[in-house]
């Protein structure tokens, strides 16, 4: 299976490059491609805005990707709004719950979290007098739960937590975390950004209140995300403009009672045409037999990088990544020596400082795997880290 899906890819059809950095952007199908430059040599129109042929094709895109998106998600289109990624996603939620916090209220999240997941947060916080409080890290690296209780009780307006995280790769007990929140009546928000491409979702399953992902992450293009919306009347518009309207007085507006009201402007017809492409391929593909070659990949990479001396610090039952450091040498100069061979991974801290101080790092190298990924590229891993050593010493 692992040859014919990489040949889908044309980004990764020279033997030169091996691409283990999925985790941070996925590279797109040929037929994502082929989609974007269709949509263009077709004919492009303003979605809403025109009874022509080009205009019709755009409405019916931007029908099908909130279709497509609810099939991911095992939920309803009505219930799916797009935005540009999974930061705007959680800055929409975080700007509507700007007038529903009072003083002396806690939003609650982790030191598990990506820098998207957190700083709109701290802005809330700052904007109105609520405690910012954390769920800590185990030494083991899982969310340390003994205390969610007493947080979830603590006056608590928002529970905002990732799916799987970006550095440790764990994936969070989700369902256990939106069924206790629900028991204190505290709204749920999901980070799916690193879970969308790697497992099923089932939001059928998952009572949580918003779910943000993106794009990119799941084999589409940049600039084109969403967040699922249990109730859209909790809402708020981020953005005001065209399209989101029912009447306009120079003093006033109304604005559509649907999920279309968050989705203001000209939309990105691009990502749009991506995704529903990019969504399609993945739909066809025999998603367990990918979800379990990457989890024996993953295994693989742990092996490969513990062989030679290196510490891993994600959790070792990672459906997608690694993150290692290395007691000698710089993330940064690991990453640069495999880049060097035309490897790449990904070194720093991963836009989620606040994780690893928890964890007692600095910094670390992140290799992730994505549906292309073979075992010659761990191969290739191998050899490349094995350079790492020669050349640093
Ligand atoms: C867990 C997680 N959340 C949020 C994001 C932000 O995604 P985007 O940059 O597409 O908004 C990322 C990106 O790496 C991520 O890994």
């Amino acid at each position: 299976m692992e040859q014919t899906l990489k040949s889908y890819f044309p980004a990764l059809q020279n033997d030169e490059t091996v691409y283990l950095d999925s985790a941070s952007s996925c590279q797109v199908p040929q037929r994502v491609i082929d989609s974007i430059s269709k949509y263009l040599s077709e004919g492009h129109g303003n979605a809403h805005r025109g009874m022509y042929p080009f205009s019709e094709k755009a409405e019916s895109l931007l029908f099908q990707c909130r279709e497509k998106l609810a099939h991911l998600l095992n939920t309803r289109s009505k219930n799916i709004l797009l935005t540009k990624s999974t930061t705007e996603s959680i800055n929409l939620v975080a700007n509507s719950f700007r007038n529903k916090i009072e003083p002396g209220q806690t939003l609650l999240t982790t030191l598990m979290e990506h820098h998207a997941n957190l700083l709109p947060w701290q802005r809330l916080c700052e904007q109105t007098g609520a405690k910012l409080d954390f769920i800590g890290i185990t030494e083991q690296g899982y969310l340390d739960l003994n205390d969610l209780e007493e947080k979830l009780a603590n006056n608590c307006a928002l529970f905002a937590f990732s799916h799987n995280s970006n550095v440790l790769g764990t994936t969070n007990p989700v369902a256990m975390l939106t069924e206790t929140a629900q028991k204190f009546n505290v709204p749920t928000l999901i980070d799916g950004a690193q879970a969308i491409a790697h497992q099923l979702v089932d939001l059928r399953e998952l009572s949580c209140d918003f779910y943000a992902l993106s794009g990119h992450k799941i084999y589409g293009p940049t600039g084109i995300g969403a967040l699922y919306v249990k109730q859209p009347k909790s809402l708020s518009p981020l953005l005001l403009g065209g399209g989101i309207v029912t009447r306009v007085k120079p003093n006033g507006y109304n604005l559509t009672d649907d999920i279309t009201q968050f989705e203001a402007g000209t939309p990105n017809m691009l990502g749009i045409a991506g995704l529903v492409a990019a969504l399609e391929f993945f739909f066809q593909q025999d998603r367990e037999a990918i979800f379990l070659l990457e989890r024996q990949l993953t295994e693989k990479l742990i092996q490969v990088i513990e062989s030679q001396n290196y510490r891993v610090v994600s959790d070792k039952q990672s459906n997608s990544l690694v993150s290692f450091v290395s007691p000698q040498f710089h993330s940064h100069d690991i990453a640069s020596v495999l880049a060097d061979q035309n490897i790449a991974v990904r070194a720093g801290h991963h836009c989620a400082q606040p994780c690893l101080s928890a964890i007692g790092v600095k910094q670390c190298v992140r290799v992730s795997v994505g549906m292309y990924t073979t075992d010659s590229d761990i191969d290739r891993f191998e050899q490349g880290l094995k350079k790492v050593s020669q050349i640093l010493v």
